[in-house]
């Protein structure tokens, strides 16, 4: 029998506000709770298009289209390709033409299903669908639960980089159903694991310990129950704590993004399809750490424990032999997070906190770097 129990953390964002619904099961009740009586999220009746990709609505499209369509909601559906190398405008042409063919209205709504390129394609189509109409997150894999289907960062990748193109738009409501997690990828629920590590790093001591005593965080079947709620509910609510006192990364939102300037350079360096998103960040968690201790601000000790886990996930914590440190110097220079032309990154100084810095020099990077090799 299982001891999920259901759980509700809410984002508190001004005139934004909204839940993240952790519910075992919960796809069926999806309908349902958007249309609660009283207070409906999306009024009934309206129309719905469910955005997926091939294998998540395989798995899970039937489920969620009659959850909505016995709510009273008109259900359409686009299926793009899995992947994120179809993250990019052309796969938003789709979705708006869709939303197009079934004229879907101010009053419509967009459900992301599926994992984080699906909730940032779904949110960005949304977001200018008729200059913005609802999205609803409805994760799939963990690294969408944990981190990219709460906050209202929408987007797609340019060429040049990852996430250039792209906006805020807060969900209506984010439905994580810890059940679907049984069908995700080995591979996928260790590239969650990086971001769950991240918030114990940067917020969440607690967390960082739950994780340092579990006895294995490489396969979903390994990880109790006990400790997969644990590590849902502290993850969200660091992210919802953070979110809610900067929605727009003028300040603390950007510690979200530990791991993520070394981490993005890999991926995009790699075709983002080599290295996934959350192996990069394991492998931009590894080299900040050490940034951080060469700079004498974090204790090698707590690197060790961090890389530890990092190792205990079973991702990658060296760089790819097809990838140079001097590619990834001048990769980082174009991400977003370049500030009037310095690179910023987010360095530990303690394990439960982290701070962003301009202090970085190439030469330490490089330094640093070269200890991933
Ligand atoms: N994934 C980082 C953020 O949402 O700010």
């Amino acid at each position: 029998m299982s001891t999920l129990t259901e759980t509700t953390i809410r984002v508190n964002i001004p005139q934004d506000a909204y839940d993240v619904r952790i519910a075992p099961g919960g796809l069926d009740s999806l309908g349902q709770w958007l249309a609660s009586e009283g207070a409906p999220l999306i009024k009934p009746g309206q129309k719905v298009l469910v955005v997926s990709n091939p294998i998540v609505f395989d798995l899970y499209g039937k489920r969620t289209i009659d959850a909505l369509t016995q709510a009273g909601y008109d259900v359409c559906h686009c299926i793009l390709p899995a992947g994120e190398q179809h993250k990019h405008m052309a796969s938003i042409a789709q979705i708006h033409d869709v939303a197009y063919e079934n004229r879907l209205e101010r009053s419509s709504a967009m459900v992301a299903l599926g994992g984080g390129v699906i909730g940032d394609m779904t949110g960005f189509a949304a977001s200018t669908w008729l200059r913005g109409i609802a999205v609803v997150q409805v994760p799939t894999s963990l690294l969408a639960m944990v981190d990219a289907s709460m906050g209202g960062k929408t987007g797609v990748n340019h060429p040049k980089g990852k996430n250039l193109i792209g906006a805020f738009h807060q969900p209506r409501l984010v439905l994580i159903d810890p059940q679907v997690l049984e069908t995700l990828p080995v591979r996928e629920f260790r590239a969650g694991v990086a971001e769950v590590i991240k918030y114990g790093v940067i917020w969440d001591l607690p967390l960082f310990e739950k994780l340092e005593a579990a006895e294995r965080l490489d396969d979903f079947n390994y990880v109790s129950e006990d400790l997969l709620q644990y590590m849902l509910e502290h993850s969200c609510q660091a992210k919802a704590d953070v979110v809610s006192q900067d929605v727009r990364e003028g300040g603390i939102r950007a510690i979200l993004n530990y791991g993520h300037t070394i981490g993005h350079a890999v991926e995009s360096l790699t075709g983002y399809s080599e290295i996934n998103h959350g192996e990069a960040v394991g492998i931009g968690m590894v080299a900040a750490g050490q940034i951080a201790v060469n700079m004498g601000l974090w204790d090698a000790s707590a690197t060790r424990r961090q890389d530890a886990l990092v190792n205990k996930a079973r991702l990658p914590t060296r760089l790819p032999a097809n990838v140079s440190i001097d590619d990834i110097l001048v990769a980082i220079k174009s991400d977003k997070k370049v500030k009037e032309g310095t690179v910023r990154f987010v360095l530990p100084k303690g394990i439960g906190t982290a701070f962003v810095t301009s202090q970085v020099t190439d030469e330490r990077a490089q330094i640093a770097l070269k200890s991933l090799i």
